[in-house]
């Protein structure tokens, strides 16, 4: 039997890069080797203010983004957390065995309560987070390491609930994803590439055109040397665009350095922008051409399925705290 993997995204806007490499390329290889549950997280995105005229159309871009970086609604299932109120129900259950102390204590809690200010949506977020795990008695969760606090309340839910009221959910295991954990901002690349950085040039979208790519590319903040080497120490900059080039050329850094490494910033980072470029148009010509008609049918057919497995799910849930025989 394949293995079970879940993993969601929320629906905001300025998808970039980042996104693709650290999730939604892993997402397309992990439909190989296991079977693939993936969520737009439309009711985790509630908890930070947000317009609720734009979230229609972050949802549906969202989705239609998940799909044209390649994952195949025919391998996985692809649906959105609020069509499936079963996670909602679930959530409930699983925070009355929450302790208050541990969310409190959660780093994104206290960063976005600071910055977002607090409501009960953003404390009990990870009891959410949860639920849409186990719902689906999922194996393994592929995340970035911002994402492990969360995943321990998991598993200590999965172990409370367990001893509480019998065996029901598998422990799942976090798997990091194999290549591109951290891709950095093109404009400062000590830390991460954003969708929130105020600077558009620091990130390179998924929408963005072949145009815009070469001119963020070529304004990338490297260093006042000019040798090509990979080096995060000394080069940060150059070793960001190094990262990108092979990603998305499919080379290994160590032959784009022979190659570059005396040719001077100009030319390699033309040579990087051809690449990226390569790899980001199939992706936004895809994006472009998904109707919304299109995209809602397949998040419903997706949907359909998820409600059936996790009303089955919840039937087996219900009868163990006593809520039916
Ligand atoms: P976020 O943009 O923070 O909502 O993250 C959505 C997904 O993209 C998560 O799986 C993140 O781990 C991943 N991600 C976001 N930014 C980056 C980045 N700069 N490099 C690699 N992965 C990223
Ligand atoms: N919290 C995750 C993030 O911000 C999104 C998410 C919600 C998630 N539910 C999930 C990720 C379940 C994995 C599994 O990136």
């Amino acid at each position: 039997m394949k293995k079970r993997v879940f993993s969601g995204v929320q629906p905001t806007g300025n998808v970039h890069v980042g996104n693709y490499i650290g999730a939604f390329q892993n997402w397309v290889r992990m439909q190989d080797t296991y079977e693939t549950i993936y969520c737009v997280v439309d009711l985790h995105a509630m908890t930070v203010p947000y317009e609720p005229a734009d979230f229609m159309r972050q949802r549906l871009d969202m989705a239609k983004m998940i799909v044209a970086s390649g994952v195949d609604p025919h391998r996985s299932l692809l649906y959105f957390q609020s069509d499936v109120p079963q996670h909602a129900e679930l959530a409930w259950i699983l925070s009355t065995i929450t302790g208050i102390g541990q969310l409190e204590r959660m780093t994104q809690y206290k960063e976005k309560s600071d910055r977002a200010g607090q409501n009960l949506g953003l404390l009990s977020y990870p009891v959410l987070m949860a639920a849409d795990i186990v719902i689906h008695k999922v194996h393994a969760v592929p995340v970035g390491d911002d994402q492990t606090q969360h995943l321990e309340l998991t598993r200590d839910l999965v172990e409370r609930f367990n001893s509480r009221f019998g065996d029901e959910f598998p422990l799942p295991e976090r798997i990091t994803p194999e290549i591109g954990a951290r891709v950095m901002s093109l404009q400062d690349p000590t830390s991460k590439m954003s969708k929130s950085d105020p600077s558009p040039a620091s990130r390179i979208l998924l929408t963005d055109s072949d145009d815009d790519i070469r001119k963020k590319i070529k304004s990338a903040v490297t260093d006042s040397d000019r040798y090509v080497r990979y080096d995060w120490d000394e080069k940060p900059g150059v070793s960001n665009l190094l990262e990108l080039f092979s990603v998305f050329s499919g080379r290994p850094i160590s032959d784009l350095v022979g190659e570059y490494e005396d040719a001077g910033y100009g030319a390699f980072k033309a040579a990087a922008a051809e690449a990226v470029v390569s790899g980001v148009a199939p992706i936004r010509d895809r994006f472009e051409s998904i109707g919304d008609d299109e995209i809602l049918a397949i998040m419903d057919q997706g949907a359909a399925t998820a409600r059936e497995r996790a009303e089955a799910e919840m039937t087996s849930v219900r009868r163990k705290v006593g809520l039916s025989a």
